[in-house]
């Protein structure tokens, strides 16, 4: 099948990868320094004009979309205004991810088991909901690429965290447990779940440092029966209101000893978490999303990923990275490089590349990947990258 895929991260790098294994016809825009088989159309996809002439251009049979952005800027209705056949959600449906207090209200009108909450519009409104709820999480309404949460540890820094990300914030209640991903491919008629991963969205190993769009992700991780529960729930309500739509619905999770609940939704494939979910995916991407049942192969799997100096308050752009041909038993997923013009590979973005390994436990997939993440340099040095991604090995 002729499929347009877009996007530039280790997400899209993954799904990529998934769908040359399937033998289909691939282009990519505007696609990283990874080298495959697919065609790159080097596109901005802030420009949704020159995105939908691009599609109207290569006819796919199905467009992959990767990123929120261009979702929640409605993209999906534009393809669809053409005639073209889309997976991800349309705008209105985009919102589960493009706004906080939509998706939370949505949550409520439903009773989907999440923190308890206020939406507030003003500073005011802030310090009189973090009065209320005391221990308290604030979030941005809008996309902020990973940067729109603060867990605040004492109502001082809640305030200055509202004054920050505000206007508009949902302000819920700090919950305890630790936290899982699960990813459903919906249809539809229907949906199916990957199983849970862990992501670490903390910079520094020890869980320390800056929050970050996710430095690394492993699974299986146990499984919690009462999930089962909130899926039926949230399937019904999906389908109540429309937002059954064909696309990714990331459910980010905290099991408290009080079941599993709803942190947030994205309406996409998790970044890290794709990365190791597809390295592992057997059989054709496009059939599973069509619902062929999903396989995954059997272990245990992890991803690390690689990022430059400054990450995530700024990158390095144009280092020079090596030490990645050769590796041993590990995949090597390109997020933030590029290519220059004689083939050498550099850093373009924050987290630059990913190192996905198996085995039969986790110290046996992490011990592959830290081997290679030793081995990889750029301009010289070791990138930064966290060595518990998975526990810590002793
Ligand atoms: N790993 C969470 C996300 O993709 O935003």
């Amino acid at each position: 099948m002729k499929v347009l895929l877009l996007g530039s991260g280790g997400r899209e790098h993954a799904m990529a990868r998934a769908l040359e294994r399937a033998g289909h016809d691939i282009v990519w825009a505007p696609g990283n320094g990874a080298q495959g088989a697919w065609r790159r159309r080097p596109i901005d996809l802030k420009n949704l004009d020159l995105v939908v002439q691009l599609a109207v251009d290569e006819q796919p049979e199905l467009t992959l979309i990767g990123p929120e952005d261009p979702l929640a800027a409605g993209l999906v209705d534009r393809l669809q205004q053409v005639g073209l056949k889309t997976w991800g959600p349309n705008a209105h449906q985009a919102q589960l991810e493009s706004s906080k207090a939509w998706a939370k209200e949505f949550m409520a009108r439903h009773g989907l088991p999440t923190a308890p909450f206020q939406v507030t519009t003003d500073l005011e409104q802030a310090k009189a909901a973090i009065a209320t709820l005391q221990e308290v999480v604030v979030k941005a309404d809008g996309l902020a690429a990973g940067k729109g949460v603060v867990v605040a540890s004492n109502p001082e820094q809640a305030l200055e965290a509202a004054a920050q990300l505000g206007p508009k914030l949902v302000i819920e209640k700090r919950l305890c447990g630790p936290e899982a991903s699960l990813i459903l491919l919906l249809r539809p008629d229907g949906y199916q779940a990957f199983p849970l991963v862990r992501d670490h969205k903390r910079l520094l190993t020890g869980d320390r440092g800056p929050n970050t769009g996710g430095m690394g992700a492993y699974y299986p991780i146990q499984e919690t029966p009462a999930l089962q529960d909130l899926l039926d729930r949230l399937w019904i309500a999906l389908q109540q209101e429309g937002l059954n739509y064909f696309g990714a619905l990331f459910l980010g999770l905290i099991l408290t000893s009080d079941g599993p609940q709803l942190l947030e939704f994205n309406c996409r494939l998790g970044d890290p978490e794709s990365e190791v979910l597809l390295e592992s995916l057997q059989g054709d991407l496009v059939q599973v999303l069509y619902g062929q049942p999903l396989q995954l192969a059997p272990g245990c799997h992890i991803d690390v990923v690689l990022a430059s100096a400054g990450y995530p308050a700024s990158s390095s752009p144009g280092q020079i990275i090596t030490g990645h041909e050769n590796l041993n038993q590990v995949t090597l997923i390109h997020a933030g490089s590029e290519r220059l013009p004689d083939g050498t590979l550099v850093t373009a973005g924050g987290r630059v590349l990913h190192l996905v390994a198996s085995g039969s436990n986790l110290q046996q997939a992490q011990q592959l990947a830290h081997a290679a993440a030793n081995q990889i340099r750029f301009d010289g040095r070791s990138p930064l990258w966290r060595s518990d991604i998975g526990g810590s090995l002793s």
